[in-house]
Parts: structure tokens; sequence; C-alpha cells
């Protein structure tokens, strides 16, 4: 079996769920390729990949639209088989719909056998606290194995969200869709920025561009925000938008935490603990 990862991730998280997958299918002899989905025109998966599983963060409640496009754009699939895993920031609604994802992927000929929801801290609104974050990513561990074998003892399992999630992330998609124009066009880069260059390198839209008065944000943002976390000197930022987005969390530093109990410190957190039960 040969199992081809892509993901798309904005702050990182969805990149560290994807490197754990593949050491987890790895430890049990599984073939993995693993790639970021970028703007490629062609993807390419090759006839020797039996299984293509694409991990993406939740953007109001359903995959970036920038990970649909990429979908849409996949090669015939010729009835092979999908592992859908996204990355909400909460346990919300299970993580949205996959019906989106489902649709298009059914056009291009591959068939969705699994899907798993693993919540990862949110990188909007408000910020968990480092111990809430790290029983997270514990319990992250916990449901990367069970898909592990689940992919290996080829079971089809899928969560569908129902009917009125699909129509609510609709809704939330469209409000997306207009802030998005205006988030991207409220982005500045203050005096700090060194020109590096790297926010126009990194943005998965290609919206960033340098001029000789600096750098340019322009109007097909995907509020990903990959361009305010990565930036080396935090140099971007917002003038209306700046409660939106949190501060990055060291996820490695986390990763290594042995935080023996949890508290729970306000009603937003308290919303994880049914989730982390389970898990
Ligand atoms: C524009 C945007 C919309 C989001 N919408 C949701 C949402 O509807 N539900 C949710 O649980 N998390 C939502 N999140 C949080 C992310 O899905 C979550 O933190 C994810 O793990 C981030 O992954 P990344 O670091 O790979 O980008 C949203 C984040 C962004 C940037």
């Amino acid at each position: 079996m040969k199992v081809d990862i892509r993901y798309f991730s904005g702050t990182g998280n969805t990149a560290w769920l994807a490197d754990q997958l593949k050491k987890a299918l790895e430890k049990r002899s599984i073939a993995v390729s693993l790639g970021a989905i970028g703007l490629d025109a062609d993807p390419q998966i090759g006839p020797e990949t039996l299984t293509l599983m694409i991990c993406f963060p939740v953007y109001g409640l359903d995959a970036p639209p920038f990970v649909q496009e990429w979908a849409g754009r996949l090669p015939q699939g010729e009835g092979r088989s999908v592992v859908l895993v996204r990355s909400p920031g909460d346990p919300f609604f299970d993580g949205g719909t996959t019906r989106t994802m489902r649709r298009i992927l059914a056009e291009r000929g591959w068939r969705v056998t699994v899907e798993r929801m693993i919540v990862m801290p949110p990188n909007v609104f408000i910020r968990v606290s480092d111990d809430l974050a790290a029983f997270l990513l514990a319990a992250a561990h916990r449901r990367i194995a069970t898909l592990a074998d689940d992919i290996l003892g080829g079971k089809e399992l899928l969560e569908d969200t129902g009917s009125f999630v699909h129509y609510c992330s609709r809704a939330c998609n469209l409000l997306l869709a207009h802030h998005g124009f205006r988030f991207g066009r409220d982005l500045r880069a203050n005096k700090t920025c060194t020109r590096c260059g790297l926010c126009v390198r990194e943005c998965p839209s290609g919206t960033i561009t340098m001029t000789p008065d600096g750098i340019r944000f322009g109007d097909r943002c995907q509020v990903c925000i990959r361009c305010l976390s990565r930036c080396p000197v935090k140099a971007i930022h917002s003038r209306f938008y700046s409660w939106f987005s949190v501060e990055n969390y060291d996820l490695s530093a986390l990763d290594k935490v042995d935080f023996s109990t949890l508290k729970l410190r306000s009603w937003f957190e308290r919303r994880y603990r049914n989730y982390l039960e389970r898990s």
C-alpha cells in the first residue's frame, strides 16, 4: 500500500499533523510520501498511489477554498480512495462539513473512504492555554494512531455532520469570502519589515507582491494568516482585524510537556472536555 499525504497549513497545525501521520503510517510499514498543497495547476498524484490523504484546517466549517480548488484540479482518481483529515481549532460542530470535498472528489473519480477530525489549538479569536494546547496534542497523537490502524485495517468510516452544518458552512463561507477581501486589503507591513520576501513566496493565493514602495497585499486573500504567523520580524499586522488571529503556539515544545491535570479555565475551554474525553 502507498499513501500520498497532501496538506495545506496556514500556521503550522496541519503541517504538524501531516508529519505525525506520516510517522504513524511508516511505523506500520506503510510507504508514505508527504507534500504540501500548492498553486500547482496540475497536481501530480502518480498511479502507484492507492490512497490519497488530504489534510486541511477548517475555515468557516469547511475545507479552505484553496484546498477545494486544488482538489478540483486532481487527476482522475479512477475509484481510488481518499482519506480526509480536518484540523479545526475547536470541536464545535465536529469540525464542520466534508460534503463539499466529497462532491468535488467524486467529480474527479476519487472515493472518500475515511474522514477524521483531529482538533488542534485554535489560531483565531481565542488563544487557549498552553496546558489545553498540550492536551490537544496528546489527544491528536491518540487519534493519529487510531487513524493509522484504521487505514491499515482497510476500514471505511465517514463522519457526516449533516445538512444543517453543511448549510451553516455555506453561510460562514460567504462571510469569509467577503471579509477575506477586506482582511487582505487591510494588511500592512510596518517599518521593521526587512523586505526578505518570505510573505510573497509563502502566500498560498499569490496575492502578496513586492513593489518599489514596499509589500503590497492584494485582494485574493483567503485569510490563512500564514503571512502574519511566519513573518520573522512580526512586521505584518492588520489595522481593523487585529483581534482575529492569535499568537503562534510552539507545538514542538508543547508536544514534550507532560501536564498531569488539565484545568479548563473558561466556558470556552470547557467546550473541549467532551472531545478530550472521547479521544
Ligand atoms: C479563516 C479561518 C477560519 C477558521 N474557521 C474555523 C472554523 O469554522 N471552525 C474551527 O473549528 N476552526 C476554525 N479555524 C481555526 C483553524 O481551523 C485551526 O486553528 C487549524 O488547526 C489551523 O491550522 P493551520 O495551522 O494548519 O493553518 C479557522 C481559522 C481561520 C484562519
